[in-house]
Protein backbone atom coordinates (compact mmCIF):
# COMPACT_ATOMS: atom_id res chain seq x y z
CA UNK A 1 0.00 0.00 0.00
CA UNK A 2 2.79 2.55 0.85
CA UNK A 3 4.33 1.84 -2.39
CA UNK A 4 1.57 2.48 -4.48
CA UNK A 5 1.48 5.92 -2.50
CA UNK A 6 5.45 6.59 -3.14
CA UNK A 7 4.25 6.50 -7.04
CA UNK A 8 1.60 8.45 -6.98
CA UNK A 9 2.68 10.62 -4.80
CA UNK A 10 3.61 14.07 -6.20
CA UNK A 11 5.35 16.11 -3.72
CA UNK A 12 8.55 14.32 -1.82
CA UNK A 13 8.17 16.82 0.83
CA UNK A 14 5.05 16.02 1.47
CA UNK A 15 6.01 12.44 1.68
CA UNK A 16 9.50 13.15 4.05
CA UNK A 17 6.98 14.70 6.21
CA UNK A 18 4.55 12.06 6.32
CA UNK A 19 7.17 9.31 7.08
CA UNK A 20 8.44 11.57 9.97
CA UNK A 21 5.00 11.68 11.31
CA UNK A 22 4.36 8.00 11.24
CA UNK A 23 8.05 7.83 12.85
CA UNK A 24 9.58 5.98 10.34
CA UNK A 25 12.84 7.67 10.13
CA UNK A 26 15.05 6.23 12.52
CA UNK A 27 18.36 7.26 11.21
CA UNK A 28 20.99 7.65 13.51
CA UNK A 29 22.59 10.91 14.05
CA UNK A 30 24.57 11.49 11.05
CA UNK A 31 28.31 12.64 12.98
CA UNK A 32 30.66 12.92 10.92
CA UNK A 33 33.60 10.63 12.40
CA UNK A 34 36.88 11.91 13.59
CA UNK A 35 40.11 11.38 12.31
CA UNK A 36 41.94 8.00 13.52
CA UNK A 37 44.89 9.02 15.41
CA UNK A 38 47.27 9.93 12.93
CA UNK A 39 45.46 10.99 10.09
CA UNK A 40 44.23 14.57 9.31
CA UNK A 41 42.27 16.86 6.79
CA UNK A 42 45.55 18.97 6.44
CA UNK A 43 48.26 15.99 6.70
CA UNK A 44 49.61 17.39 2.80
CA UNK A 45 49.00 20.97 3.53
CA UNK A 46 52.69 21.75 3.31
CA UNK A 47 53.94 18.32 1.96
CA UNK A 48 51.81 18.24 -1.32
CA UNK A 49 49.89 21.30 -1.35
CA UNK A 50 48.67 19.92 -4.91
CA UNK A 51 47.56 16.90 -4.07
CA UNK A 52 43.41 16.77 -4.28
CA UNK A 53 44.04 19.61 -7.51
CA UNK A 54 46.03 16.83 -9.51
CA UNK A 55 44.24 13.98 -8.62
CA UNK A 56 40.80 15.78 -9.38
CA UNK A 57 41.65 17.30 -12.45
CA UNK A 58 43.32 14.04 -13.86
CA UNK A 59 39.84 11.99 -12.80
CA UNK A 60 37.78 14.68 -14.76
CA UNK A 61 39.61 13.67 -17.86
CA UNK A 62 39.52 10.03 -17.07
CA UNK A 63 35.71 10.07 -16.93
CA UNK A 64 35.13 12.33 -19.50
CA UNK A 65 36.30 9.46 -21.57
CA UNK A 66 34.60 6.74 -20.22
CA UNK A 67 32.54 7.44 -17.04
CA UNK A 68 32.22 3.33 -15.67
CA UNK A 69 36.16 4.04 -14.32
CA UNK A 70 34.42 5.74 -11.05
CA UNK A 71 32.43 2.79 -10.14
CA UNK A 72 35.67 0.92 -10.64
CA UNK A 73 37.66 2.87 -8.67
CA UNK A 74 34.91 3.38 -5.67
CA UNK A 75 34.78 -0.36 -5.41
CA UNK A 76 38.64 -0.32 -5.32
CA UNK A 77 38.61 1.02 -2.02
CA UNK A 78 35.68 -0.41 -0.58
CA UNK A 79 38.33 -3.62 -1.54
CA UNK A 80 41.07 -2.26 0.10
CA UNK A 81 39.29 -1.00 3.20
CA UNK A 82 38.14 -3.85 4.20
CA UNK A 83 40.40 -6.50 3.48
CA UNK A 84 43.39 -5.94 6.17
CA UNK A 85 42.35 -2.07 6.11
CA UNK A 86 43.30 0.75 3.94
CA UNK A 87 46.50 0.22 2.93
CA UNK A 88 46.65 -0.48 -0.68
CA UNK A 89 47.21 -4.02 0.04
CA UNK A 90 44.58 -4.69 -2.90
CA UNK A 91 47.64 -3.16 -5.42
CA UNK A 92 50.22 -5.64 -4.84
CA UNK A 93 50.96 -8.03 -7.28
CA UNK A 94 51.86 -11.75 -6.58
CA UNK A 95 54.76 -12.56 -5.51
CA UNK A 96 56.99 -15.85 -5.17
CA UNK A 97 55.85 -16.55 -2.01
CA UNK A 98 52.25 -16.57 -3.36
CA UNK A 99 49.24 -14.94 -4.93
CA UNK A 100 48.34 -11.59 -4.17
CA UNK A 101 44.94 -10.65 -2.73
CA UNK A 102 44.63 -8.89 -6.18
CA UNK A 103 44.17 -12.92 -7.57
CA UNK A 104 41.27 -13.42 -4.46
CA UNK A 105 37.76 -14.29 -6.36
CA UNK A 106 36.08 -11.23 -4.86
CA UNK A 107 39.11 -9.23 -6.25
CA UNK A 108 39.26 -10.84 -10.18
CA UNK A 109 36.35 -8.61 -11.27
CA UNK A 110 38.10 -5.25 -10.06
CA UNK A 111 38.56 -3.20 -12.98
CA UNK A 112 42.04 -3.63 -13.88
CA UNK A 113 42.20 0.03 -15.35
CA UNK A 114 41.08 0.90 -12.18
CA UNK A 115 44.98 -0.07 -11.30
CA UNK A 116 46.19 1.35 -14.10
CA UNK A 117 44.60 4.78 -13.02
CA UNK A 118 45.88 4.52 -9.46
CA UNK A 119 49.40 4.27 -10.82
CA UNK A 120 49.21 7.23 -12.92
CA UNK A 121 47.95 9.04 -10.15
CA UNK A 122 50.65 7.65 -8.62
CA UNK A 123 53.12 9.26 -11.23
CA UNK A 124 51.60 12.36 -11.18
CA UNK A 125 51.30 13.14 -7.36
CA UNK A 126 55.30 11.77 -6.70
CA UNK A 127 56.51 13.78 -9.99
CA UNK A 128 54.88 17.10 -7.94
CA UNK A 129 55.92 16.20 -4.59
CA UNK A 130 58.54 12.75 -4.36
CA UNK A 131 58.09 9.68 -2.55
CA UNK A 132 55.28 11.68 0.22
CA UNK A 133 52.06 10.29 -0.71
CA UNK A 134 50.57 6.59 -0.34
CA UNK A 135 49.03 4.76 -2.77
CA UNK A 136 46.32 3.88 -0.24
CA UNK A 137 45.75 7.60 0.28
CA UNK A 138 45.70 7.68 -3.44
CA UNK A 139 43.00 5.05 -3.94
CA UNK A 140 40.90 6.98 -1.24
CA UNK A 141 41.01 10.28 -2.84
CA UNK A 142 40.49 8.59 -6.30
CA UNK A 143 37.46 6.94 -4.41
CA UNK A 144 36.22 10.51 -3.17
CA UNK A 145 36.13 11.76 -6.31
CA UNK A 146 34.70 8.87 -8.09
CA UNK A 147 31.92 10.30 -6.10
CA UNK A 148 31.99 13.39 -6.40
CA UNK A 149 32.59 13.46 -10.10
CA UNK A 150 29.68 11.28 -10.72
CA UNK A 151 27.16 13.78 -9.27
CA UNK A 152 27.29 12.66 -5.47
CA UNK A 153 27.99 14.81 -2.80
CA UNK A 154 31.40 16.47 -2.65
CA UNK A 155 33.50 16.04 0.81
CA UNK A 156 37.09 15.90 2.74
CA UNK A 157 38.74 13.26 3.67
CA UNK A 158 41.61 12.53 6.74
CA UNK A 159 44.54 11.80 5.23
CA UNK A 160 47.86 10.09 5.98
CA UNK A 161 47.78 6.33 5.46
CA UNK A 162 50.54 4.53 4.65
CA UNK A 163 51.12 1.44 2.33
CA UNK A 164 51.38 -1.70 4.07
CA UNK A 165 54.82 -3.97 3.14
CA UNK A 166 52.24 -7.45 2.91
CA UNK A 167 49.33 -8.25 1.14
CA UNK A 168 46.19 -11.15 2.46
CA UNK A 169 45.92 -14.18 1.50
CA UNK A 170 42.99 -15.91 -0.40
CA UNK A 171 40.83 -17.11 2.33
CA UNK A 172 41.48 -14.24 4.52
CA UNK A 173 40.00 -12.24 1.64
CA UNK A 174 37.06 -14.52 1.20
CA UNK A 175 36.47 -14.17 4.83
CA UNK A 176 36.25 -10.10 4.51
CA UNK A 177 34.09 -9.33 1.59
CA UNK A 178 30.72 -10.29 1.70
CA UNK A 179 29.55 -12.09 -1.79
CA UNK A 180 26.64 -11.17 -3.27
CA UNK A 181 24.50 -14.13 -2.49
CA UNK A 182 24.81 -12.52 1.13
CA UNK A 183 21.62 -11.86 2.99
CA UNK A 184 21.07 -9.17 5.44
CA UNK A 185 21.81 -10.82 8.82
CA UNK A 186 25.43 -11.64 6.91
CA UNK A 187 25.88 -7.91 5.98
CA UNK A 188 24.91 -6.98 9.68
CA UNK A 189 27.34 -9.29 10.97
CA UNK A 190 30.08 -9.53 8.58
CA UNK A 191 30.15 -5.42 8.53
CA UNK A 192 28.88 -5.30 12.21
CA UNK A 193 32.51 -6.84 13.09
CA UNK A 194 34.01 -4.05 11.61
CA UNK A 195 31.95 -1.83 13.56
CA UNK A 196 29.33 -0.29 11.17
CA UNK A 197 25.59 0.38 11.94
CA UNK A 198 23.07 -0.87 9.95
CA UNK A 199 22.52 2.40 8.55
CA UNK A 200 26.22 2.44 7.66
CA UNK A 201 25.70 -0.74 5.92
CA UNK A 202 22.17 0.32 3.71
CA UNK A 203 24.19 3.69 2.81
CA UNK A 204 27.67 1.87 1.61
CA UNK A 205 25.45 -0.58 0.01
CA UNK A 206 24.54 2.73 -2.22
CA UNK A 207 27.67 2.47 -3.85
CA UNK A 208 26.06 0.11 -6.03
CA UNK A 209 23.97 3.35 -7.57
CA UNK A 210 26.99 2.99 -10.34
CA UNK A 211 28.79 0.62 -11.89
CA UNK A 212 27.98 -2.34 -13.55
CA UNK A 213 27.71 -6.70 -12.54
CA UNK A 214 28.78 -9.79 -14.29
CA UNK A 215 25.88 -12.26 -14.41
CA UNK A 216 27.63 -14.45 -12.39
CA UNK A 217 27.18 -12.48 -9.82
CA UNK A 218 23.43 -12.69 -9.62
CA UNK A 219 22.65 -16.11 -12.00
CA UNK A 220 21.39 -17.66 -8.57
CA UNK A 221 18.52 -15.56 -8.48
CA UNK A 222 17.75 -16.56 -12.36
CA UNK A 223 18.07 -19.85 -12.64
CA UNK A 224 16.53 -22.37 -11.95
CA UNK A 225 13.88 -20.17 -11.06
CA UNK A 226 13.00 -16.30 -10.47
CA UNK A 227 14.06 -15.69 -6.71
CA UNK A 228 10.32 -14.55 -5.65
CA UNK A 229 11.79 -10.86 -4.09
CA UNK A 230 12.58 -10.10 -7.97
CA UNK A 231 10.52 -8.25 -9.68
CA UNK A 232 8.84 -10.44 -13.01
CA UNK A 233 9.50 -7.50 -15.48
CA UNK A 234 13.38 -7.09 -14.45
CA UNK A 235 13.98 -11.16 -14.29
CA UNK A 236 12.76 -11.19 -18.04
CA UNK A 237 15.42 -8.81 -19.08
CA UNK A 238 17.96 -10.50 -16.77
CA UNK A 239 17.49 -13.86 -17.95
CA UNK A 240 17.74 -12.01 -21.70
CA UNK A 241 21.14 -10.68 -20.34
CA UNK A 242 22.20 -13.83 -18.92
CA UNK A 243 21.10 -16.19 -20.93
CA UNK A 244 22.67 -18.79 -19.49
CA UNK A 245 24.41 -19.60 -15.52
CA UNK A 246 27.87 -18.69 -16.71
CA UNK A 247 27.73 -16.36 -19.00
CA UNK A 248 30.33 -13.42 -19.54
CA UNK A 249 27.49 -10.49 -19.86
CA UNK A 250 27.48 -7.15 -17.31
CA UNK A 251 24.32 -5.44 -16.57
CA UNK A 252 23.91 -2.16 -14.67
CA UNK A 253 23.75 -2.03 -11.19
CA UNK A 254 21.26 0.61 -10.92
CA UNK A 255 19.04 1.12 -13.75
CA UNK A 256 17.12 4.00 -13.66
CA UNK A 257 20.64 6.53 -13.73
CA UNK A 258 23.23 3.84 -14.07
CA UNK A 259 26.15 5.96 -13.99
CA UNK A 260 24.76 9.07 -11.65
CA UNK A 261 25.66 8.89 -8.27
CA UNK A 262 21.78 9.57 -6.67
CA UNK A 263 19.75 7.62 -4.33
CA UNK A 264 17.80 5.72 -7.30
CA UNK A 265 19.33 2.64 -6.17
CA UNK A 266 16.68 2.75 -3.08
CA UNK A 267 14.41 3.58 -5.40
CA UNK A 268 15.50 0.13 -7.31
CA UNK A 269 15.24 -1.89 -4.28
CA UNK A 270 11.41 -0.51 -3.21
CA UNK A 271 10.47 -1.50 -6.47
CA UNK A 272 12.02 -5.18 -6.10
CA UNK A 273 15.01 -4.14 -8.59
CA UNK A 274 17.84 -4.80 -6.55
CA UNK A 275 20.39 -7.07 -8.55
CA UNK A 276 22.03 -9.03 -5.92
CA UNK A 277 20.48 -10.56 -2.69
CA UNK A 278 22.65 -8.63 -1.31
CA UNK A 279 20.84 -5.35 -1.97
CA UNK A 280 17.51 -6.68 -2.57
CA UNK A 281 17.16 -8.40 0.77
CA UNK A 282 17.41 -4.88 2.44
CA UNK A 283 14.65 -4.00 1.73
CA UNK A 284 12.65 -7.11 2.42
CA UNK A 285 14.07 -7.72 5.92
CA UNK A 286 12.80 -5.21 8.62
CA UNK A 287 15.43 -4.19 10.04
CA UNK A 288 16.76 -2.07 7.26
CA UNK A 289 13.72 -1.54 5.20
CA UNK A 290 12.58 1.53 6.64
CA UNK A 291 16.41 2.86 6.09
CA UNK A 292 16.21 1.71 2.16
CA UNK A 293 12.78 4.06 2.88
CA UNK A 294 14.50 6.75 3.95
CA UNK A 295 17.33 7.12 1.51
CA UNK A 296 15.14 6.77 -1.27
CA UNK A 297 13.11 9.35 -0.29
CA UNK A 298 15.66 12.06 1.22
CA UNK A 299 18.86 11.98 -1.03
CA UNK A 300 20.43 15.00 1.19
CA UNK A 301 20.10 11.88 4.35
CA UNK A 302 21.64 9.25 2.15
CA UNK A 303 24.54 11.76 1.11
CA UNK A 304 24.66 12.56 5.04
CA UNK A 305 24.85 8.64 5.71
CA UNK A 306 27.18 7.82 2.90
CA UNK A 307 29.94 10.32 3.41
CA UNK A 308 29.83 9.11 6.97
CA UNK A 309 30.30 5.76 6.92
CA UNK A 310 32.83 6.03 3.68
CA UNK A 311 34.73 7.89 6.08
CA UNK A 312 34.66 5.27 8.81
CA UNK A 313 35.67 2.86 5.96
CA UNK A 314 38.41 4.81 4.97
CA UNK A 315 39.97 4.33 8.59
CA UNK A 316 39.43 1.30 8.77
CA UNK A 317 42.76 -0.44 10.10
CA UNK A 318 45.08 2.04 8.66
CA UNK A 319 48.33 2.27 8.65
CA UNK A 320 50.07 5.85 10.16
CA UNK A 321 53.72 7.88 11.49
CA UNK A 322 56.47 5.35 10.63
CA UNK A 323 54.35 1.98 9.93
CA UNK A 324 54.62 0.38 6.41
CA UNK A 325 56.07 2.54 4.14
CA UNK A 326 55.23 4.98 0.94
CA UNK A 327 55.36 2.79 -1.97
CA UNK A 328 57.36 4.04 -5.33
CA UNK A 329 54.82 1.56 -7.30
CA UNK A 330 51.68 0.87 -6.32
CA UNK A 331 51.71 -2.66 -7.16
CA UNK A 332 55.34 -3.53 -5.52
CA UNK A 333 56.43 -2.82 -1.91
CA UNK A 334 59.73 -0.92 -1.74
CA UNK A 335 61.59 -3.33 -0.60
CA UNK A 336 61.51 -5.82 -3.88
CA UNK A 337 62.87 -2.56 -5.73
CA UNK A 338 65.74 -2.60 -3.02
CA UNK A 339 66.46 -6.21 -3.96
CA UNK A 340 66.66 -5.27 -7.67
CA UNK A 341 67.15 -1.68 -7.69
CA UNK A 342 69.38 -0.39 -4.69
CA UNK A 343 70.59 3.07 -6.47
CA UNK A 344 66.91 3.75 -7.79
CA UNK A 345 65.97 3.06 -3.87
CA UNK A 346 68.32 5.37 -2.77
CA UNK A 347 67.37 7.98 -5.26
CA UNK A 348 63.98 8.03 -4.94
CA UNK A 349 64.10 7.99 -0.96
CA UNK A 350 65.14 11.53 -0.05
CA UNK A 351 64.79 12.82 3.28
CA UNK A 352 61.10 11.82 3.49
CA UNK A 353 61.69 8.21 3.46
CA UNK A 354 61.06 6.66 7.21
CA UNK A 355 60.22 3.45 7.41
C1 LIG B 1 27.92 -4.80 1.30
C2 LIG B 1 28.38 -5.77 0.63
C3 LIG B 1 28.76 -5.71 -0.82
C4 LIG B 1 28.67 -6.75 -1.68
C5 LIG B 1 28.16 -8.14 -1.38
C6 LIG B 1 29.13 -6.27 -2.96
C7 LIG B 1 29.23 -7.04 -4.09
C8 LIG B 1 29.55 -6.56 -5.34
C9 LIG B 1 29.60 -7.36 -6.53
C10 LIG B 1 29.38 -8.87 -6.58
C11 LIG B 1 29.85 -6.52 -7.56
C12 LIG B 1 29.91 -6.88 -9.04
C13 LIG B 1 31.14 -7.65 -9.42
C14 LIG B 1 31.00 -8.10 -10.84
O1 LIG B 1 30.15 -8.98 -11.08
O2 LIG B 1 31.69 -7.57 -11.71
C15 LIG B 1 29.97 -5.21 -7.03
C16 LIG B 1 30.21 -4.09 -7.79
C17 LIG B 1 30.40 -2.85 -7.26
N1 LIG B 1 30.43 -2.52 -5.93
FE1 LIG B 1 29.92 -3.72 -4.41
N2 LIG B 1 29.48 -4.97 -2.85
C18 LIG B 1 29.28 -4.58 -1.56
C19 LIG B 1 29.55 -3.34 -1.03
C20 LIG B 1 30.05 -2.28 -1.74
C21 LIG B 1 30.49 -1.03 -1.16
C22 LIG B 1 30.57 -0.76 0.33
C23 LIG B 1 30.85 -0.23 -2.19
C24 LIG B 1 31.38 1.18 -2.14
C25 LIG B 1 31.03 2.04 -1.24
C26 LIG B 1 30.62 -0.96 -3.41
C27 LIG B 1 30.81 -0.46 -4.67
C28 LIG B 1 30.65 -1.19 -5.82
C29 LIG B 1 30.76 -0.60 -7.15
C30 LIG B 1 30.95 0.87 -7.47
C31 LIG B 1 30.62 -1.65 -8.05
C32 LIG B 1 30.68 -1.56 -9.58
C33 LIG B 1 32.10 -1.77 -10.03
C34 LIG B 1 32.35 -1.59 -11.51
O3 LIG B 1 31.48 -1.15 -12.24
O4 LIG B 1 33.46 -1.91 -11.91
N3 LIG B 1 30.16 -2.20 -3.10
N4 LIG B 1 29.79 -5.25 -5.67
Amino acid sequence: MFMAFFFKASSIPTLIFLLLSCNLIRISETQTPAPAPGLSYDFYRTRCPRLETIIRQNLQSVFASDIGQAAGLLRLHFHDCFVQGCDGSVLLDGSASGPSEKDAPPNLSLRAQAFVIIENLRRLVHNACNRTVSCSDITALAARDAVFLSGGPNYSIPLGRRDGLTFATRNVTLANLPPPSANTTTLLNSLGQKGFTPTDVVALSGGHTIGIAHCTSFTGRLYPTRDPTMDQTFFNNLRTTCPTTNSTNTTFMDIRSPNVFDNRYYVDLMNRQGLFTSDQDLYTDSRTRSIVTNFAVNQTLFYQNFVNAMIKMGQLSVLTGTQGEIRSNCSRRNSNDLFMFPDMESDQDGKLASY
